[in-house]
């Protein structure tokens, strides 16, 4: 054989192998399993679908992308690979498999919530952490403080009196106060300006480009952070020198047998506020909403609240609301369900597939972020009839399983759920029997809506 002609096999040859693989890689990227990847585009290189899903509402990208793709699809967003679920099955297999899918957030977040952060973890220290934080926000270690967080809720009430008051803004505030006593119990009003000056701070920030330069949002939130690391620090060594017994989640932590350093307590306390001020603080926004929207459902709510006053007084008893009578309201409790549905703040959540993973028929590769949405699963019509529809009602039958998961699913659902609840129905029991509510202009601006709230005679 001539030794061009040989040259030429060895050549063809040479060339099928890397076309192949090539291809393989390219249909294939992790290990080379032969499935196919879900259904959907990638858009373009680098940029992938970002600006189609940010130039319209997310809601209507996914939920376009479901009607074409169907409940699992890929895309290509923010310089990441990812699947978007949004069958109730697929969700609840990511939020359960967690050998299979991680928790992933931006390096920038972690920096400023701080590395040792609940959220970001996953194996025995997330384990550890969580027994914590579940026994400091279980009914029966916050049953007893329901008498302290009405004492917040009424304080609020009286200073919005006769007030025109952006409601979120406001709701923040009360829901900070909630999460201030959960944390530090009767001695929360000790710290509370000082940890919501800088709180305030950081939260301007979180949302801004990452880029750490003297005058720049994240810059002050980073400063903050350390302020608000150095007051949790001198919070700590206070009460280590006081050995009074607390019963609150600062106790949880620095119990000796929780194993905690300083900067693990502090970098979780800062986690709690942060998770538990906006989330709450957006339910009860959407709450006054809807209940202005909608006059009989008002209507209903305020009569339960007020049969409850009426109940107490009847039988003799103390007139502050308890532990039982907040179960005891069974329509307030389908108006908070419902709003959690149609608002569905949070809505979806990122994992990251730790290994190739094959989930009906198709990879999900390694290193890909998957995305569960519950949004477009709560509005999803095979799920909830009429799904834009407000209608409390609903819930008076159980929802199917895995179809409502306001608070999320698995390993990491919401720990605080339980407060949340608790809070709002304080809440709303005063705002329904003691005031009326005089819906302004309401605008939407990052859910902001303007209320003037007024007591009744
Ligand atoms: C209505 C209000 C709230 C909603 C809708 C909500 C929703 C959620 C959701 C969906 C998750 C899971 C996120 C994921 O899997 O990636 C979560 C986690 C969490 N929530 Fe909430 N939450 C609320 C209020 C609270 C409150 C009041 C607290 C604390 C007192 C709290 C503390 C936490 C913590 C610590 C986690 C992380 C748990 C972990 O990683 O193991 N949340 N929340």
């Amino acid at each position: 054989m001539e030794i061009t002609t040989l040259f030429f096999y060895f050549a063809s040859f040479l060339f099928i192998v890397l076309f192949k693989s090539l291809i393989k890689n390219f249909l294939f990227p992790s290990n080379g399993k032969q499935l196919p990847l879900p259904p959907g585009s990638m858009g373009y290189p680098y940029i992938g679908e970002t600006f189609q899903m940010y130039s319209q509402d997310p809601s209507l990208f996914f939920a376009n992308k479901i009607k074409r793709y169907g409940a699992m699809f890929k895309s290509h967003i923010l310089g990441c690979p990812c699947v978007m679920i949004s069958s109730p099955e697929a969700a609840k297999f990511v939020l359960n498999k967690s050998q299979l899918f991680k928790p992933t957030f931006p390096a920038s977040k972690e920096r400023m919530l701080g590395k040792q952060a609940i959220f970001f973890h996953q194996g025995n220290y997330h384990a550890n952490l969580r027994r914590l934080v579940l026994r400091s926000f279980m009914p029966e270690a916050i049953k007893s403080i329901v008498p302290n967080i009405e004492s917040i809720a009424q304080t609020c009430l009286k200073s919005w009196d006769g007030n025109l008051i952006t409601t979120y803004l406001e709701m923040k505030t009360f829901t900070f106060n909630v999460a201030l006593l959960s944390i530090f119990g009767k001695d929360e009003i000790l710290y509370r300006e000082d940890l919501k000056r800088c709180y305030y701070t950081l939260e301007k920030g979180y949302n801004s480009m990452p880029i750490n330069l003297p005058g720049t949002l994240f810059h002050k939130a980073m400063k903050a952070r350390k302020e608000l690391a150095q007051i949790l620090e001198q919070i700590i060594s206070t009460r280590r020198c006081k050995k009074q017994v607390y019963n609150d989640l600062l106790a949880s932590f620095m119990d000796e047998k929780a194993g905690l350093s300083d900067e693990q307590i502090s970098d979780n306390i800062i986690g709690v506020i942060f998770a538990a001020r906006d989330t709450t603080a957006s339910v009860l926004t959407w709450i006054v909403k809807y209940l202005g929207e909608n006059p009989s459902v008002l209507e209903s709510v305020t009569e339960e609240q007020m049969s409850i006053i009426k109940g107490k007084q009847e039988n003799g008893e103390e007139i502050g609301l308890n532990w039982e009578d907040t179960k005891n309201m069974p329509i307030t409790s389908r108006v908070i369900q419902e709003t959690l549905r149609v608002a569905s703040i949070l809505s979806f959540t990122f994992r990251e597939a730790t290994e190739d993973v094959e989930y009906q028929g198709y990879l999900i590769p390694k290193g890909w972020k998957v995305l569960p949405l519950f949004r477009n699963i709560h509005h999803s019509p095979e799920n909830f009839k009429e799904p834009e529809k407000f209608d409390p009602s609903r819930f008076e039958v159980a929802p199917k399983p895995n179809t409502f998961m306001p608070f999320g699913n698995g390993v990491h659902a919401c720990p605080g759920n339980e407060l949340a609840k608790l809070e709002i129905l304080v809440l709303v029991h005063h705002l329904t029997t003691k005031y009326r509510l005089v819906y302004s202009t309401i605008i939407i601006i990052f859910d902001n809506e303007f209320v003037r709230i007024t007591m009744l005679m």
